[in-house]
């Protein structure tokens, strides 16, 4: 099957390319201009490392940069190190950066990239199914200090993004799983067609090679490119649409869980338990009808993803949704539905309702 190009555009326009083996399109990406390549991946990844330095090594000096695994490797340390070894190397502006990880490695290393000399062309290789839905498209970067997570980074758009079906075959089933968390978020925020494709695939046929998990795919990432070519630096959409916070659709409970949690669930289950929670508050506020609700619960729930939580308490989490970025002042914001694909903002929702949609969530009242 032929690689799909999924172009994004705005100022600095670029393509999402998804197949299978891509490797070998790095150098297209990335141009003559360039001399020399930082490839920045965690330790360890060799196997996925291997074709990405074998593509760059005719064209390239490349230069590998190891990071620590996971959110380790969003420090302020690790991108200090990153920046002296691009000193040591000699990068110039024409130079660039190729990211290949998960979301952790995408967000630092496309920060490194946002920083050397105020902005290299970086290139993302996502090898986790929530990298290449979420993380690798629309410019984010950041790394987390002592003041929370993703409070320091920078909006720098990548020069081009390779999503490698191949990768997943090795992803481990409970981190694909995850990867569907934010997928099934798309559907219910701007296409439909997900949940249907959801709802009408045996859940063991969503793997790696399936054409179906392929379509998934290129429909979240479709609605990632829409939203954030209509709202890049999260300003605000046009004609009531959220824009760009659309995407933090479930966010504000998925985060606070994480936290509770100290960050020991996967962000793409702690996002279904945010949805099926704001879908209930919805619910209750007059937004969605029991049936679109209902939807919610049972289209994470056919992915395995869980849609009930019974660990903190309701104080815990609501003071935690409090510090949500969204919150301005003391008043909770939340990105409802007014019905399935019609994302808005609720402001200020009451107490009740709040606890209400969680012992829902708990599964302590219907
Ligand atoms: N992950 C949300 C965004 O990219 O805006």
């Amino acid at each position: 099957m032929s690689d799909t190009v999924l172009h994004v555009g705005g100022a600095a326009p670029y393509d999402v390319v998804v197949g299978h083996g891509l490797a070998g399109r790095l150098p297209e990406v990335l141009g003559e201009a360039t001399q020399r390549v930082a490839v920045v991946c965690p330790d360890g990844l060799d196997d996925v490392l291997a074709p990405v330095v074998a593509a760059l090594d005719a064209a390239y000096d490349v230069l590998v940069l190891p990071l620590p695994d996971g959110e380790d490797a969003k420090t302020a340390d690790v991108a200090v190190r990153c920046w002296e070894e691009l000193g040591r190397a000699g990068f110039t502006r024409s130079d660039a950066v190729v990211t290949v990880g998960g979301g952790a490695t995408t967000d630092v290393g496309g920060f490194v990239a946002a920083t050397w000399l105020r902005g290299v062309r970086v290139v993302h290789v996502p090898t986790t199914l929530l990298g290449m839905v979420d993380a690798a498209v629309g410019g984010k970067t950041g790394i987390n200090t002592g003041a929370g997570k993703n409070l320091v980074g920078a909006f720098h758009e990548p020069a081009g993004v390779l999503c490698d079906l191949a990768l997943l075959e090795t992803l481990p089933r409970a981190e694909l799983v995850a990867g569907l968390g934010e997928v099934v978020k798309c559907g219910f925020i701007a296409d439909p067609r997900i949940l249907e494709l959801v709802e009408e695939t045996d859940p063991d046929a969503l793997v790696a090679g399936s054409p179906v998990l392929r379509e998934l795919v290129e429909r979240a990432i479709r609605v990632k490119i829409d939203v954030v070519v209509a709202d890049l630096k999260e300003t605000g959409g046009a004609a009531g649409h959220p824009g760009r916070e659309a995407l933090n659709y479930g966010h504000t409970m998925a985060h606070a869980i994480e936290r509770a949690e100290s960050y020991g669930v996967r962000h793409g289950e702690a996002v279904a338990m945010g949805c099926v929670y704001v879908a209930e508050l919805a619910r209750r506020t007059g937004h969605l009808s029991d049936a679109e609700a209902d939807r919610h619960r049972s289209a994470f729930a056919r992915v395995g993803l869980p849609t009930s939580y019974a660990g903190a308490s309701f104080e815990e989490l609501h003071a935690a949704m409090r510090v949500d970025k969204k919150s301005r002042g003391s008043q909770l914001r939340f990105v409802v539905l007014d019905g399935i694909g019609r994302p808005t903002v609720l402001a200020g929702p009451d107490e009740a309702d709040l606890r209400a949609a969680y012992d829902v969530l708990r599964g302590a009242a219907s």
